[in-house]
């Protein structure tokens, strides 16, 4: 049963929810902004409104299989897993030939089920490195980097938790890295 969910995780993740909504009214976001099929570029090319609704997509496709295994009772670490296949399964969708997204609203919505606490702090690092900067991407790769950190600190976490909480950091940061190359040439965009 845990394993299947793990699955579950893994297929909902892939569903490339940016991607979707962006074909159905017309467009490929892939060709578009920065191409990312998350809610940041969906919002930069087809409005905030678009880009609130694929977060909330991208979010519940990440809590949705960790609630399932918490309300069963599942022990943390597979419930991290559950968090961490959600996050490569966007980030890595079958349905787009193995590439996809850069798993933050994914990481998100898992993250709040797994420690609502650690995730409101990492949340507030995010808004205030966007506040000072107005990069998403920048808030993003530093709000994942803090995840573990806060995490071991405020959870106590065992070994194994630990390990798959920073794997889907690393994992989130790592596709962030055109993102990161962009900010250390001063070309990232800035979001307004
Ligand atoms: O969630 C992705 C965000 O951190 C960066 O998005 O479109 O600016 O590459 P984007």
């Amino acid at each position: 049963m845990i394993f299947a969910v793990i699955l579950l995780a893994f297929l909902l993740g892939s569903v490339p929810f940016g991607y979707v909504i962006g074909k159905l009214k017309g467009v490929d976001v892939r060709k578009h902004g920065s191409g990312n099929i998350g809610a940041t570029n969906v919002s930069r090319v087809l409005g905030k409104k678009w880009g609130a609704v694929v977060l909330l997509l991208d979010a519940l496709k990440g809590a949705l299989p960790v609630l399932l295994l918490k309300l069963s009772g599942a022990p943390l670490h597979y419930q991290v897993l559950a968090g961490l296949a959600a996050v490569l399964g966007h980030c890595f969708s079958p349905f787009l030939g193995f590439r996809g997204g850069k798993g933050v609203a994914t990481g998100l919505g898992a993250f709040l089920v797994i420690s609502p606490k650690v995730t409101f702090f990492a949340f507030l690092i995010f808004i205030v490195v966007f506040l000072l900067t107005r990069y998403v991407s920048l808030s993003s790769i530093t709000a994942a980097l803090s995840y573990p950190l806060l995490f071991k600190f405020f959870e106590k976490p065992d070994e194994a938790s630990f390990i798959a909480v920073a794997v889907t950091a690393f994992v989130i940061v790592a596709k962030h890295y055109q993102n990161i190359l962009r900010l250390l040439r001063g070309e990232e965009k800035k979001f307004r």
